[in-house]
């Protein structure tokens, strides 16, 4: 809806910038929009991200892109909601059924001229009763600071025309999009109408993949308050490792460590977990994304730990590997030591401008000589069967979030994770069994030395057996 917004600011705060209790204040304004936290990215921050992305589309064009669906669970229950990270990185919305549309040049829309259109879910009483205060056409103007907001209701009705421009850009159409039967405006809706539209459109000015070429290229390299919350979330997951690490016994059940961890993160104001926590002891220690977390854990066990905090939609991925009953063996410890080596050689080739894959190969031959000597491989060629991932992915607003994967870049942050698995039944000694170990840290590129964001967890064996005898607040004792 297109109203005089500069009015509505003066209504709506009518003391911004004179005092802290005025700051309290405008908070609770936007308690009205459904917004709490104070320490969310600012509307320059998206602002700033369509005008990135105008830079790199050609003249005359439009990009689309589409809120992520709502989730259905089972029945009339649905999944926790999360935002498209795209969409989320473009608006700072964190609604479903919203189209968001971002013009190279302004366009005169409804008699208005404008660059940028959010389409989002109109307020309404009796739907905000149940879940929740929506943002609305003021909130996405006001607050999100979007040029011009429409209700989704009527983006089939708008005066648009594809046609009109020389290439449209848009996102995938989302799939497995839950049909709302009482909603004629919801993400089902939204994306026929927007297919009705792009059919009278020559193919051949529609493209599905720069969108996601652009926006990984953008995402890649974070900005100064994204690194705030990204080095919020990885301290938050320092904290829930360390408390894991003091807390850990045997008898313990997995899923009592995911609690502990998870009562972490959210007592500190994450949102929830970035990706399933993974609790793998024992024989689950070899599978790599184990996430069942059920078993009790016996004394003479490893745990590999794999978990991060998602924090206002940033999140760590930081793993450490502990002995249940405080102590290695002999076997894991020297498995454990190759996996550190192997990870700190990795580290080391964290630099501006060396190959993304550098740290990858660096681990990888630290374990292949390694295992060579220990005689569970015979050549370097084996070193997958017990070494079966890469070494590093991209982090940020997903966990194996996206980038070029060009030569490293400064403020660009990336894991580096190397791991040995040995599973039972494996072509070796009997006694390296079911020793599985991954180390896993988050590291800022600079332009200097990398930036180990996760170090404040101990890794060496000497140090987490000496943490482990402290006490946790979980602890029963
Ligand atoms: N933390 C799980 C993974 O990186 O695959
Ligand atoms: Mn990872």
């Amino acid at each position: 809806m297109l109203f005089p917004k500069h009015i509505l600011l003066v209504f709506l705060f009518p003391f911004a910038l004179f005092s802290q209790e005025v700051n309290k204040r405008q908070q609770l304004k936007l308690n009205q929009f459904g917004v709490y936290d104070t320490d969310l990215l600012p509307a320059s921050f998206h602002k700033n991200n369509r005008e990135k992305l105008r830079a790199y589309m050609p003249k005359n064009s439009v990009a689309v892109f589409f809120s992520s669906p709502i989730k259905n669970r089972s029945n009339d229950v649905d999944f926790q909601y999360h935002q498209d990270p795209n969409f989320y990185y473009l608006t700072g919305l964190r609604e479903s059924n919203a189209i968001l549309i971002i013009l190279k040049t302004p366009q005169k829309i409804n008699g208005e001229m404008t660059k940028e259109i959010l389409f989002v879910q109109p307020k309404d009483k009796s739907k905000e009763v149940w879940t929740g205060t929506r943002i609305g056409t003021m909130g996405a103007e006001l607050v999100l600071e979007i040029e011009t907001a429409f209700s989704n209701k009527e983006f089939n009705e708008i005066d648009f025309n594809f046609e009109e421009f020389d290439h449209i850009f848009h996102a995938p159409i989302p799939q497995d999009i839950k049909d709302d039967p009482f909603d004629k405006a919801d993400l089902n809706n939204l994306c026929l109408q927007f297919g009705a539209k792009l059919s009278k459109t020559d193919e051949n000015k529609i493209n599905k993949s720069k969108l996601s070429e652009w926006l990984s290229a953008m995402r890649e390299i974070k900005s100064e308050e994204e690194i705030i919350l990204m080095r919020k979330a990885i301290d938050i997951t320092c904290e829930a490792q360390i408390e894991l690490i003091k807390a850990l016994e045997p008898n313990m059940t997995e899923y009592q460590s995911e609690a502990i961890v998870e009562y972490i993160f959210k007592s500190n104001g994450a949102e929830y977990p970035g990706f399933p926590s993974i609790m793998g002891s024992g024989r689950n220690s070899c599978i790599l994304h184990y996430s069942t977390n059920r078993k009790t854990m016996m004394g003479n066990n490893l745990l590999v730990s794999d978990v991060g905090a998602e924090y206002h939609g940033y999140t760590a991925d930081v793993t450490r590997t502990l002995p249940v009953d405080g102590h290695f063996s002999n076997e894991e410890k020297i498995i454990y030591n190759i996996v550190l080596k192997a990870q700190e050689a990795g580290i080391k080739k964290c630099e501006e401008g060396n190959s993304f894959w550098d740290p990858n190969v660096a681990a990888t031959t630290v374990v292949s000589q390694e295992l060579q000597k220990l005689g569970i491989i015979k050549s370097p060629i084996e070193v997958r069967k017990y070494f079966m991932h890469g070494t590093s992915h991209y982090l940020g607003l997903d966990v194996h979030d996206v980038g070029t994967y060009l030569p490293l870049k400064a403020n660009s942050v990336i894991t580096v994770e190397p791991g040995i698995y040995i599973p039972a039944g494996s072509p070796c000694d009997k006694k390296w069994w079911n020793i599985g170990v991954r180390i896993e840290d988050d590291v800022l590129i600079t332009e200097g030395d990398p930036e180990v964001l996760s170090d404040c967890i101990p890794k060496t064996t000497e140090e987490i057996e000496i943490l482990m005898q402290q006490t946790s607040i979980f602890n029963k004792k």
